[in-house]
């Protein structure tokens, strides 16, 4: 059977694909932000996930205001990433698990999650940033990847609760497959950020630092808010600390719970108050 080795959260910020490419990691604005990486490399050369569940959101490249889905899984051979206007080099395609994803599709529509199947998808800066953050020195990544994405742009948003029963769901599933393949799960997005209107620039490092230290001892802390409560709280775009629960919950169903890896909490790149973490899961 599959073993969940894990889990990992990054922020995903365009920015960050530039300052890869251009070499700036050591540079002062950047060094706080990339410091927060290497245990996290250490970690995965030894866990060694052969399968990564990517809990995503889609910023308007495969779904728009016009047709939104909640949430929706890949079942692609392959994933590419597409020029979405912000400059950044297009990366190398992710390889597709398309077992893993039939077998989620299956599992989790059983369990009476109707996700929206797509069999072609291209993945943006928000799948492709953080493997090129966890896996430095290997592009493409040395995984294979399903991405499951999560609707955080059109009103209203799945509830914080609902998306940590799919979490759970997906944590379940994955213990089901019969593959015995080593699988992380990882949540990319937030913490804090708003990128427009009156509250442009808005970051909240006391409930960004509350948050994170819920991913340790109190996952379901975040259930709590309303999508509303949480814009309030997060900005519109922190709403993204929605996959981050969604990794989480998956890790409940996984052993008896979680060990801290490595945490680390940057404010700003760009307009965003960034956060890492790698979490393992203890059998
Ligand atoms: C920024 C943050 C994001 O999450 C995103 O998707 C795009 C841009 C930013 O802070 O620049
Ligand atoms: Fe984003």
């Amino acid at each position: 059977m599959a073993q969940i080795v894990g889990g990992l959260a990054t922020s995903h910020i365009p920015a960050i694909g530039n300052a890869i490419a251009k070499g700036k990691q050591a540079e002062p604005y950047w060094k706080p932000f990339f410091d927060g990486f290497p245990p996290i490399h250490a970690w995965l050369r030894q866990v060694q996930p052969e399968v990564v569940v990517v809990f995503y959101n889609d910023h308007g490249l495969n779904f728009f205001l016009d047709k939104l889905p909640a949430f929706a899984i890949g079942a692609a051979a392959e994933y590419h990433h597409a020029d979405e206007g912000w400059g950044i080099p297009t990366t190398a395609p992710l390889a597709g698990c398309p077992e893993l994803s039939w077998h989620l599709v299956e599992q989790l529509t059983a369990a009476e999650f109707d996700l929206t199947v797509c069999q072609e998808m291209q993945v943006d800066h928000a799948c492709t940033i953080p493997f090129q953050l966890f896996w430095p020195d290997q592009h493409p990544a040395p995984v294979r990847i399903v991405p499951i994405h999560i609707n955080t742009v059109q009103f209203p948003l799945p509830p914080a609760r609902r998306v940590y029963a799919l979490g759970r769901a997906v944590g379940r599933a994955i213990g089901r497959w019969g593959d015995a393949r080593r699988v992380a799960v990882m949540a990319t997005g937030g913490l804090s950020h708003q990128l427009e209107g009156e509250r442009a620039g808005f970051i909240n490092k006391r409930f960004d630092l509350q948050f994170l230290q819920s991913m340790e001892t109190n996952p379901e802390w975040a259930t709590q808010f309303s999508d509303r409560e949480l814009v309030e709280l997060a900005g519109t775009q922190g709403v993204e600390l929605l996959m981050w629960l969604a990794m989480r919950a998956a890790l409940t169903e996984a052993g008896s719970g979680v060990r801290l890896v490595h945490r680390n909490y940057h404010i700003p790149i760009s307009n965003t108050a960034t956060g890492v973490i790698a979490l393992e899961a203890v059998p």
